[in-house]
């Protein structure tokens, strides 16, 4: 399948698993969306633990081409392709995700209890627009779980920093019923608990699906939360990356508040973006679905354009000083290339990955391989 330097006979089994990626897509795509996220990770892991499965699919889906490395923030990712957060929001895929490609993955949001987020139905398909409008809400298992969870996977990846052992980073966020006033706290408790199993954090303030959580992206707020995380991360050993995650949704100032805000408070990076509420660059079919649909957060390819001005904004008002993970709409190596280009040290994909299939991070790796 994709591998790097594998030639035209290489090519066509691609060109073949893709095809029958599609066809099993149109089968899963007949169910609701978020019961097949969990079918296909099951199945994955199944598929995984059986006796000689975990090579082959290395073989098939991970690169090990030092041209693919990417130092940021202090960090050596093996390559520059992310699976975004709230795909394995609980830390539970991390070997199968590893085995598929991802250079990282981040994990969460992840809060101090657990809870079970919005009622569903909660993640649906605008197929037409290669888009999704989700509303979870931050479902997750609590921050203890996670940790353990996080400690075990640790602990079997001892000394086996081989070149595809992905970055993990850790994004953390605020239960639905702490008030804002209280929501540094929640910061707090998560950080602490994950502080020595992950390789960075993301302090995530831009989901639209807890209300009024997007309110903590005001610069008193915002100020007071990150200043709290930064002086606990120096009292630790290994203080880890701190980055922050935006909306898209963001307006010219406000993002240039943050840019000063990052820099005063000695972030290391930015996410950007989170999903948006906007719905005008849907075509008018998907739109009237999503009016259907109601509250959520839209990803995919209608993100992208948005996603990438957001980035070059950023660049431009910082002079290229904060790095950013780039996320929204990425689906193949020409979006990951364009990110890149224009100043992201590492992209992120997520609905791109429902769409493209399991060789998404491979596909991606390979094509910037072909261009490099
Ligand atoms: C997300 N995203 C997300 N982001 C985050 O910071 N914390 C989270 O818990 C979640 N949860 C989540 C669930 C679902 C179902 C989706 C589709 C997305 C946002 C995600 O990480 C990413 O930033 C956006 O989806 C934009 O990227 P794509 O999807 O266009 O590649």
């Amino acid at each position: 399948m994709w591998s790097a330097g594998g030639g035209p006979f290489m090519d066509q089994k691609a060109i073949f698993a893709a095809g029958m990626y599609r066809l099993l897509r149109s089968l899963l795509f007949l169910f609701d969306a978020e019961d097949v996220h969990h079918l296909s990770m099951e199945t994955l892991r199944v598929v995984c633990s059986m006796p000689g499965v975990g090579a082959l699919l290395r073989k098939a889906f991970c690169t090990t081409d030092a041209r693919l490395q990417r130092e940021a923030f202090g960090l050596v990712f093996p390559n520059p392709v992310g699976l975004a957060a709230g795909f394995d929001k609980n830390a539970r895929y991390l070997k199968e995700l590893a085995l598929l490609g991802f250079g990282s993955v981040e994990i969460g949001t992840v809060t101090p209890r657990p809870q079970s987020g919005n009622p569903r139905p909660r993640l649906f398909r605008l197929k037409a627009d290669r888009a999704l409008v989700n509303r979870m809400g931050f479902n997750n298992d609590g921050v203890e779980k996670v940790a353990e969870r996080l400690k075990a996977w640790r602990s079997q990846q001892e000394g086996r920093r081989n070149g595809t052992v992905p970055i993990v980073g850790g994004n953390i966020g605020k239960n639905k019923d702490t008030p804002n006033e209280e929501a540094w706290k929640d910061y707090e408790t998560c950080f602490r608990a994950l502080q020595p199993y992950v390789d960075y954090f993301v302090v995530n303030v831009s989901s639209p699906n807890t209300p009024g959580l997007r309110e903590l992206q005001g610069r008193e707020a915002l100020g007071r939360i990150l200043g709290r995380l930064q002086e606990i991360n120096r009292t630790f050993e290994t203080p880890r990356p701190l980055l922050l995650k935006i909306a898209p949704d963001l307006g010219e100032s406000q993002l240039d508040d943050i840019v000063g805000l990052a820099e005063e408070s000695g972030l290391d990076g930015l996410v950007a973006t989170n999903t948006t509420i906007e719905r005008d660059s849907l075509s008018p079919p998907s739109r009237e679905k999503a009016e259907v649909i109601g509250a959520g957060g839209l990803s995919g390819k209608p993100l992208a354009k948005r996603s990438l001005e957001v980035l070059r904004h950023i660049m431009a008002r910082s002079g290229g000083r904060i790095q950013v993970i780039s996320s929204g709409g990425v689906f193949n190596a020409e979006d990951a290339r364009e990110r890149l280009e224009a100043g992201a040290c590492l992209v992120q994909v997520w609905t791109g990955f429902v769409y493209e299939g399991p060789a998404t991070a491979s596909g991606i790796c390979k094509g910037l391989l072909e261009k490099a």
